[in-house]
């Protein structure tokens, strides 16, 4: 099929950037959206040009590095579908997409498609970790969790990071992220230790990085490709008034 491309292209974080036309033939409805972007790319190498920079790594939906705005929505228009994993099928010969970075004041534009996500990691290094001691895998029945616990802990827990919900909410809040990541230690009993100090830290350092308040649209749940609930930030905000209440 035959497309219709306008893409952001920007040079670099300070420089300006803009919407730039591209048509491409020859898109099997078989590929990837980054595959056709690949195909894109070749055409511009044997041309001399530039070639369009855009985040990825495992290309199976797992990883969180890859994410675009495609036509207005976060990775495009599939639930529960990382950018690498929607296929040219969900498009028809002749469509005219738009292609755009992340957009976040906490997630600047490195060079056309890609942003700096380094902000999601701060907060992840603010408190989200624990400190028990691992070591090999206990007996699995040593500490015991209720099936329905331990489940929503790994529902939280697929969170992967991509910042979706940062793009899709009109406040540019990483309010889900953040709950998930409290979420998904929260709930476990490996996690009560540091649960007063790590909701406060990470919650702190959410905010100091320019993370809007949850706006209250749920569109970070619609978005989010991994389906992560907002009942993640009802448990943040749980977590957050429990350690205020309880802080000596
Ligand atoms: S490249 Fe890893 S989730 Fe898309």
């Amino acid at each position: 099929m035959k497309l219709y491309l306008k893409i952001w292209r920007q040079f670099n974080s300070s420089s300006k950037g803009e919407m730039t036309d591209y048509e491409i033939d020859g898109v099997s409805e078989h590929m990837s959206f980054l595959e056709m972007l690949d195909l894109l790319n070749e055409s511009l190498v044997q041309k001399g040009e530039r070639v369009i920079e855009f985040d990825h790594d495992c290309r199976e939906g797992i990883c969180g590095q890859c994410g675009v705005m495609i036509n207005g929505r976060a990775h495009g228009p599939l639930k529960n579908t990382t950018t690498c994993q929607l296929h040219m099928r969900s498009f028809k010969d002749g469509d005219t997409i738009y292609i755009e970075p992340f957009r976040a004041k906490a997630f600047p534009v490195l060079r056309d498609l890609k942003i700096d996500r380094k902000a999601f990691d701060s907060i992840i290094a603010a408190g989200g970790f624990i400190g028990a001691a691992t070591g090999q895998a206990p007996e699995a029945n040593s500490i015991p969790i209720s099936y329905e616990t331990a489940e929503a802990s790994f529902d939280a827990a697929a969170c992967i990071g991509c910042g979706a919900c940062v793009a899709s909410c009109k406040n540019a809040s990483a309010a889900l992220f953040t709950g998930a990541k409290i979420t998904h230690l929260a709930l476990l009993p490996q996690g009560q230790i540091e649960a007063s100090k790590r909701v406060l830290t990470m919650v702190q350092q959410m905010d100091e990085l320019g993370f809007g308040n949850c706006s209250d649209t749920r569109a970070c749940e619609i978005e989010c490709p991994q389906g992560i609930s907002v009942l993640s930030i009802a448990k943040m905000n749980y977590e957050y008034s429990k350690a205020i209440l309880l802080r000596k």
